[in-house]
């Protein structure tokens, strides 16, 4: 498997914050976001919110959940599974690995669920 992408060192988010990835980074068709949970723990999802257009990285991001800033529907981190309306669909999540102090994500390949 590829090695993933370098997207920011484990300092450069603090708990809470999250950023959106270049596309010349991320490679992809959307923008993507690393998100920081409150506990420190490191997400990736796509970044566009699933029901109108709104950035989930300017969301509210706490207990393993992001709510969008536009009509508050939230989605998991750890899997991108919207957990209540006006949000009807999932937004795609992908999987992150932390090594030696960096934060690499892996567009496209889903997370690790362990
Ligand atoms: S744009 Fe996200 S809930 Fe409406």
């Amino acid at each position: 498997m590829s090695e993933g992408i370098r997207a920011a060192s484990v300092d450069d988010v603090e708990p809470g914050e999250a950023l959106v990835l270049p596309l010349e980074l991320s490679r992809t068709d959307e923008p993507i976001s690393l998100f920081r949970d409150d506990d420190g723990t490191y997400y990736c999802l796509d970044d566009t919110c699933s029901h109108e257009d709104a950035s989930l990285a300017e969301g509210w991001i706490e207990a393993c959940e992001v709510e969008c800033p536009r009509h508050a529907s939230r989605f998991c981190l750890r899997d991108g599974t919207v957990q209540c309306l006006p949000a009807t669909k999932d937004v795609a999540a992908h999987r992150v690995e932390v090594r030696d102090g960096d934060v690499f994500v892996f567009p496209g390949v889903p997370p690790d669920m362990d």
